[in-house]
């Protein structure tokens, strides 16, 4: 019991120790002034060490709307893309939040390390490995920073899941299964930038499906995958009666949906491990399952939640034998960061510029991420398992 509790208090103190002030002021522009850039916002807000100095959107007078919004009128310069901001500001700053839709993540990302700027980059990386792979280039060029949006990654209770892994409790791992989804969730309720190709490129895998993957990849390493067999569809996104448009009078929406509503994978990674992955934004059912983690000496069962969102839903239980008894121990859920996952995640990327050290969402584990998201659209396309190939940079 003892021991139990002084682990407990040790991830508070990592948890709080990436959140500690550096002493000096920040100054950021954020690239794409839509709904999740109000996060960064919100919690920028509350920091007196950081200071938002440039906005760039494409669309017309969407970013002034969006300093109005935040207070941040006067304090701004506007830029329609970019491209003109990073080459006006790139002097001024010490790095840059990509905030865009998915399919510009790679272009804005590989133009600011390109100019010699930090970047914290929203998640998914970008859409398909051969941008992934462009990305880690243009940073292995620059010796900058750049950082995926993984919020999560920040919860007292997903660094306890790792701590889990890494304990030797389970013995060998051999089978994982993971995922979520939701009963009727394609997120229009801002418009089309989720659900179109030309701007999201991939869907319920880069929103939520990509933060099922990191969950399981990062408690355990995130070995290489090594084959892929892989199916997408969108019978819910291309069906003009599909409640949700209906409800938003926009049953146009069918035509325009460009992405997958649901995708599987089975995934084989190195070190004999099986990845059985499956994510959706709409299904016939309240639950796609648990997730599960197998060892030889123990198993690790965590709860969905009912919406997935890339948190942990109740108590993790483990699953092991002692001596000659088959127990089940029920491992307590931490409490939430005070400040939140998400001013973690900025705090942990300001830490990584500070001291130059390694960005907290690494792209040499994210770059695996995608990979495997392209690596399920390739099969599904082909009608075959595939081959996963991810270049040594
Ligand atoms: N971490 C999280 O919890 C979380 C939550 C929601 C969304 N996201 C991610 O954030 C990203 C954006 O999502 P959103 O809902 O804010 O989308 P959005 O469509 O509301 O906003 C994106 C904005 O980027 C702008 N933009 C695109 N390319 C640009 C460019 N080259 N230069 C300047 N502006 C550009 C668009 O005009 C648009 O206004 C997505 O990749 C999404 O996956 C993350």
């Amino acid at each position: 019991m003892a021991e139990e509790k002084k682990s407990i208090l040790d991830d508070f103190k990592v948890v709080q120790g990436e959140s500690q002030k550096s002493g000096r002021v920040f100054k950021l522009a954020i690239i794409g002034t839509g709904w999740i850039a109000d996060a960064y916002a919100n919690d920028i807000n509350k920091m007196d060490d950081v200071e938002v100095i440039a906005l760039a959107d494409l669309i017309d007078g969407k970013a002034e709307k969006f300093a109005k919004k935040w207070g941040w009128e006067g304090k701004v310069n506007y830029y329609p893309s970019h491209k003109e901001l990073i080459d006006a500001e790139k002097d001024n700053l010490d790095g840059v939040i990509v905030s865009t839709y998915n399919r510009t993540h790679a272009e804005c990302s590989i133009y600011a390390l390109n100019a010699g700027l930090n970047v914290i980059c929203e998640k998914p990386m970008c859409v398909t490995l051969e941008e992934a792979v462009e990305m880690r280039k243009a940073e292995k060029k620059s010796g900058k920073v750049l950082t995926i949006g993984f919020q999560p990654r920040m919860d007292p209770n997903m660094k306890k899941l790792k701590a889990i892994c890494e304990s030797g409790v389970l013995g060998k791992i051999y089978y994982i299964q993971t995922g979520g989804g939701r009963r009727r969730g394609i997120p229009v309720p801002f418009g089309t930038s989720f659900i179109e190709d030309k701007t999201a490129g991939i869907g319920a895998m880069g929103d939520i499906g990509c933060y099922s993957l990191d969950m399981v990849l990062n408690a355990i390493g995130y070995p290489k995958p090594l084959t892929v067999t892989g199916y997408v569809s969108d019978y819910f996104g291309k069906d003009p009666e599909y409640i949700g448009f209906k409800e938003r009078n926009h049953p146009e929406y069918a035509d325009k949906f460009g992405v997958e509503d649901f995708a599987a994978g089975f995934i084989r990674l190195e070190g004999g491990i099986m990845l059985d992955f499956r994510i959706a934004w709409a299904m016939n059912l309240d639950t796609s399952g648990d997730t599960i983690i197998m060892g030889t000496k123990g198993s690790v069962r965590v709860p969905s939640t009912e919406c997935w969102n890339g948190s942990i839903g109740g108590p993790m239980k483990i699953y092991t034998e002692v001596a000659g008894s088959q127990v089940c121990t029920e491992v307590p859920v931490l409490p939430p960061l005070k400040e939140g996952n998400f001013a973690a995640k900025i705090r942990a990327f300001l830490k990584a510029i500070e001291e130059g050290g390694k960005a907290p969402v690494p792209t040499d584990q994210i770059i695996i991420n995608q990979a495997i998201i392209d690596g399920i659209i390739k099969s599904s396309k082909a009608g075959k398992e595939v081959e996963i190939d991810i270049p040594e940079i």
